[in-house]
């Protein structure tokens, strides 16, 4: 992790700045990782460094006490951290409510997903970042890269800190995120349509670096030389390596991509990074993953991937997200725990469920569920919580669980376009005879998890 930081001639400082400590400091704090649930892969191709490789892991909680229990397996094993970072915004960012089958635009409330707000000024949110950007540097290997997405209000600021962590000669380049939509201006100035992305080499001799290419639009096809030409429905194009400008359009509406998830990005957008700046197999961290776009974006390509996220709704909704994927690894979900506790765990439902017998096979039934205590269910909730299945947003049978842990073995999801949830599961017909343990577990619309434990006796 020792890295020298080169001699400096500018420097960012802020009110409480304490200066970089080395990632040691950071790391006596004690955080432990507890797995929740396990999800099984899809059919499909196992990546060669699968034996040794840890899985892929998506951890609630807060990502110092994440990345400083992460760091004793991953340090120098990353090649690429890909963080949309909160942008010093002093919002507060909500997701509707749905409830049941409700799929329309007003919901029944509003939940808060996270909060941007650091205090006055932008001392808040150096403090919180610094330590980060440098576990985050640890954590990169040799050949790894960062790309860190932020907005006019923190980039100038984040480059320099950036340039203190990585060293100023490991800057690449300023990626700029041209969307098109919002940004409409007051009194003064123009339409602010761009993101900007800072891309951090760790050592700028050894990053990995696969050029994209993209299309180059010609206005006529004469006078050029040694160009292959093409042709497509708006005219004639070459392939060109692509350039720092990137032309993606903000999600809107109802496109299928969207997740209820407020600053979820494209993943087109994402996917550029991942395929320059790694190679199969290779690991991606998002430790400020949101819904989890830049995982998505990983796994889809074969990239293995560890995404941490302080927001309930954020995991589940990026659980969401990497269920739906046709193909898939393994992965797990797990609780970033400090001292045995853990602060933004939500009220857990609690499950009710029995088994059906049938033929030879085994269902489970979803009874419903309910909450120990309602009142800790966040106040601007209309409702009487008394047990409704309207408040399940996906559940997951694990047919045998011999550790404990919830297994995902068949899982139901509400989608925004899909909101019908099925109770009964199909049956599962067991292997072995005897004594089984099936582990039933649910996420509410706040992002809860709670789960009950069934023992079945299956006949010889
Ligand atoms: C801009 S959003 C990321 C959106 C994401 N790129 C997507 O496409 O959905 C930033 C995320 O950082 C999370 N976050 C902020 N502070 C955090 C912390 N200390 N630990 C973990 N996550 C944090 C927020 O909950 C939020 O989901």
């Amino acid at each position: 992790m020792a890295r020298r930081i080169p001699p400096r001639d500018v420097e960012l400082t802020w009110v409480g700045k304490r200066g970089g400590p080395g990632a040691t400091a950071l790391l006596e704090q004690t955080a432990c990782l507890r797995t929740v649930e396990r999800v099984p892969g899809t059919a499909g191709p196992a990546l060669s460094c699968d034996v040794a490789a840890p899985p892929n892991r998506l951890l609630l909680g807060d990502n110092l006490a994440a990345l400083a229990a992460l760091y004793s397996t991953l340090e120098g094993r990353v090649d690429l951290v890909l963080v949309d970072l909160p942008f010093a915004s002093g919002s507060e960012y909500r997701v509707p409510l749905r409830l049941g089958r409700d799929s329309g635009g007003r919901g029944a409330g509003v939940l808060v997903a996270y909060r941007d707000v650091w205090g006055p000024g932008l001392s808040g949110y150096l403090a919180m970042l610094e330590p980060r950007l440098r576990l985050l540097h640890g954590l990169l290997s040799e050949r790894g890269s960062a790309y860190v997405h932020v907005d006019q209000r923190a980039s100038a600021v984040v480059r320099l800190l950036l340039e203190e962590v990585f060293g100023r000669e490991s800057f690449v380049n300023e990626i700029v995120w041209a969307y098109r939509t919002g940004g409409t201006p007051g009194r003064l100035g123009f339409s602010r349509k761009h993101d900007t992305v800072l891309f951090f080499a760790k050592d700028p001799t050894r990053a990995l670096f696969f050029p994209q290419q993209e299309r180059s639009r010609l206005s006529h096809r004469y006078g050029f030389k040694n160009v292959v030409i093409h042709t497509d429905d708006l005219g004639p194009y070459t392939w060109v390596r692509c350039r720092d400008v990137v032309e993606v359009p903000a999600l809107r509406g109802n496109q299928p991509e969207r997740v209820d998830y407020p600053t979820q990005k494209p993943e087109a957008l994402y996917e550029r990074f991942v395929l320059a700046s790694t190679e199969p197999g290779s690991l991606v961290v998002d430790c400020f993953m949101g819904s989890g776009t830049a995982l998505v974006a990983a796994e889809r390509h074969g990239r293995r991937w560890v995404g941490c996220d302080a927001s309930p709704l954020a995991v589940a909704a990026a659980r969401k997200r990497l269920l739906a994927l046709p193909v898939r690894r393994p992965f797990e979900v797990a609780i970033v725990e400090q001292d045995g506790t853990f602060g933004v765990v939500p009220e857990p439902p609690r499950v009710r469920a029995r088994a059906i017998f049938e033929g030879g096979g085994v269902r489970v039934e979803l009874e419903g569920i309910g909450y120990e205590r309602p009142e800790a269910l966040p106040a601007e909730v209309r409702f009487t919580p008394e047990v409704s299945a309207d408040f399940v947003d996906s559940w997951a049978v694990g047919w045998d669980c011999p550790d404990g842990v919830a297994s995902a073995d068949w899982v139901a999801c509400r989608t925004r376009a899909v909101r019908e949830l099925p109770f009964v599961s199909p049956p599962h017909v067991y292997a072995r005879s005897g004594l089984h343990e099936l582990v039933v577990s649910v996420l509410d619309v706040f992002g809860g998890r709670g789960e009950t434990r069934l023992s079945v006796e299956v006949g010889r």
